[in-house]
């Protein structure tokens, strides 16, 4: 059991957005911070960390919570899990009431794994340094290639003795279970005996995003390779697909780069270790390695989540090209921007940097980067000649990648310079890319049958909008409502970790009100919140000099509940009674807000519909009729919330 002053530590320490944004890319808004929920699906920011508070909480998916719920629901860790992994972020100690051999076996496997990978790392780093066989043969390799000693430690580089198990040996006297072991990758069972995995190799641990070993990549060293001119030795092995180590989820160096990755906005991708290891230690560290393999979704979210841009750097020959081409596809679909960098033949980023230095090498990636769809139409071109055969096949591939791309204005972009390129008229490409489209549309769009009668059931309340009330502009009164709300209730709880308050402003950040002095009301509240004080001080009279936000103060402060029922009455709704709690009232005003506020937005796309319709914009055309049911949708599914909260049952 971890002890209670352990527990009081770490929490104590951890900062929840330090935590948070190790894997979510968050960006200050006044006081708070702001990022992509990484518990659902979204593009609008409504994830919110508050530093301090030190709690996070969403506005879309109702998640929330500190630093150690943060981590158990993101890793999925247990409660002992996760605060172990807050202190080793954090360096602190783990004191624990008894480690019998009960409890050190009752751990999960997963971090039993991990222990063992993290005790392995240890170990070869050791060989490398302290031993005489590590230092003559791995560390004068690192050296002559040029790595300094603080990048070594830095990536925790090691060597694994010209040994049959030495590894295990050690591992062995150091109490670590065979069974452990073999699970982790790091030894294998042969006639009943075993023997290490990794044997006469330099060895570079492989980091999860929070910096933990989950495997290894072994190079073998070319004085061995030249010994043994008969047996074939791959030039890399790495540790095979384990519990901790799932190959398509992994970036090498993530770890070490995500927090450059944010601050420089753009993630470089490279092929191999050895050229992560050398941008970094000459000062480009926002660099990460897919490892020799294709490039996964998974990969490209994970970069994501620091970054939207990314450039990918590969040796400009023949296969590296062709490495670089199979990822696009994946890219552009996570709405990512991507660019290309093409290195002279048979150099790659380690040997590129270390012949021209950081400056230069910077300046090439500035120079030289290339859009990726156009690179891959000239590079196509240039393949296919005169063949026509081969060059509609290329079209098709060409389109199937312009048809990934999500933005309009880009897409269109891209079919208009494509177009030049492999010369066709524009219009075979906008079509084909257009019939793409649609089949992609229509297979997102194949919805349950549950989700259906859900959708038709949905209340319509329509009227509402459709009826405006003669002279007052729309949206009037549900602005009122929140500002009375604010006025009335502001300082009280809404949740355990915000206040009304808190929580309308969280909603209201990147929104602005129509009504002016409903608008600089909102605006006194968060200054106040972003400036930390006390917001029961806003609506203090004495502190109000605008004469007109004073009135509206005192009107609503006067009679706060005339107000809200009117709103009713003017609406036609009836308000049952009066059981209804501040919080729904809380609820139902914002979602009221939202529901007419996306009545307006209906109207905007309506008008969009007719315009491209009429002047024949076909594609612009799909794209707001798409916009306009998935809009018309979420609107109904509010209408039957707002239902709910209005009639309580
Ligand atoms: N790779 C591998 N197995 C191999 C060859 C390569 O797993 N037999 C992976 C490694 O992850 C390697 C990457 O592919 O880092 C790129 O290969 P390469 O460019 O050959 O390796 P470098 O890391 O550049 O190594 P070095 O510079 O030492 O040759
Ligand atoms: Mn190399």
């Amino acid at each position: 059991m971890i002890t209670r002053d352990t527990i009081a530590k770490i929490l104590d320490t951890a900062q929840v957005e330090d935590v948070v944004s190790d894997f979510v890319n968050l960006k200050k808004s006044g006081a708070i911070l702001k990022g992509n929920c990484p518990f659902h699906n979204e593009k609008t920011p409504s994830f919110v960390v508050n530093p301090n508070k030190n709690i996070f909480k969403c506005f879309g998916c109702g998640k929330g919570g500190d630093s150690v719920t943060f981590i158990m629901e993101h890793e999925k860790f247990s409660f002992p899990e996760a605060l172990r992994y807050l202190a080793q972020k954090y360096h602190i100690e783990v004191e624990e009431t008894e480690t019998s051999t009960e409890d050190k076996q009752a751990q999960s496997e997963k971090d039993s794994l991990l222990i063992a990978l993290n005790y392995a790392a240890k170990f070869y780093q050791e060989q490398l340094t302290e031993t005489e066989e590590g230092q003559a043969i791995g560390l004068s390799y690192f050296k002559e290639r040029g790595f300094l000693d603080s990048t070594i430690e830095t990536f925790q580089l090691g060597y694994s003795p010209d040994s049959f198990d030495a590894f295990y040996n050690q591992a062995i006297k150091d109490s670590y279970n065979a069974e452990i072991l073999l699970k982790a990758g790091l030894i294998k069972e042969k006639n009943g005996k075993y023997f290490d995995f990794f044997r006469d190799r330099v060895m570079f641990p492989i980091f999860n995003v929070s910096g933990k070993v989950v495997a290894f990549g072994g190079r073998i060293l070319s004085a061995t390779k030249s010994d043994n001119p008969n047996i074939y030795q791959p030039k890399y092995i790495n540790t095979s697909e384990t519990d901790v180590y799932h190959k398509s989820q992994i970036l090498y160096g993530i770890a070490q780069a995500k927090a450059d990755i944010r601050k420089q906005d753009v993630c470089y991708l490279v092929e191999g270790y050895t050229d992560v290891i050398s941008l970094y230690q000459a000062g480009i560290k926002n660099v990460v390695a897919s490892s020799g393999t294709a490039l996964t979704k998974e990969q490209v979210q994970l970069v994501k989540r620091f970054s939207q841009n990314m450039v990918i750097l590969y040796d400009g020959d023949a296969a590296g090209i062709k490495a670089a081409l199979r990822g696009l596809d994946i890219v552009l679909e996570q709405d990512m921007n991507v660019k290309l960098v093409l290195l002279p033949d048979g150099e790659d980023p380690d040997s590129f940097v270390k012949k021209n230095g950081t400056d230069a090498t910077l300046a090439f990636i500035e120079q030289r980067q290339q859009d990726f769809i156009l690179f891959k139409a000239s590079q196509g071109m240039a393949e296919v000649k005169n063949d026509p055969v081969k060059k509609s096949e290329m079209i098709k591939d060409i389109v199937a990648s312009i048809a990934k791309v999500n933005d309009n204005i880009k897409r269109q972009l891209y079919i208009k310079h494509c177009a030049d390129i492999v010369e066709v008229s524009e219009t075979i490409l906008v079509n084909e890319t257009n019939k793409l489209r649609t089949q992609q549309f229509k297979k997102s769009r194949e919805i349950s049958e549950d989700e259906q009668t859900q959708i038709n059931n949905a209340v319509s309340i329509e009227e509402d909008h459709s009826q405006p009330i003669s002279k007052i502009p729309k949206l009037y009164y549900q602005e009122k409502d929140i500002i009375r709300i604010l006025i009335e209730h502001g300082d009280k709880e809404m949740s355990e970790e915000a206040t009304v308050a808190e929580y309308v402003i969280f909603e209201l950040v990147d929104i602005e009100f129509k009504n002016d002095v409903f608008g600089k009301i909102i605006k006194l509240y968060m200054d106040a919140y972003s400036n930390e004080q006390p917001l029961a001080a806003v609506k203090d009279l004495n502190n109000i000099s605008d004469p007109e936000i004073k009135d509206c103060f005192i009107e609503l402060m006067a009679s706060p509940y005339q107000l809200s029922s009117n709103w009713f009455d003017k609406h036609e709704i009836v308000v049952k009674d009066v059981n209804r709690t501040y919080k729904s009232d809380v609820i139902s005003a914002m979602q009221r807000y939202q529901y007419y506020k996306m009545g307006e937005f209906l109207n905007i796309i309506g008008e969009k519909i007719k315009t491209t319709d009429a002047n024949g914009n076909y594609e612009e055309n799909i794209a707001a009729i798409l916009k306009h049911i998935e809009m018309k949708q979420k609107q109904q599914t509010l209408a039957k919330e707002i239902k709910t909260v209005i009639h309580p049952s």
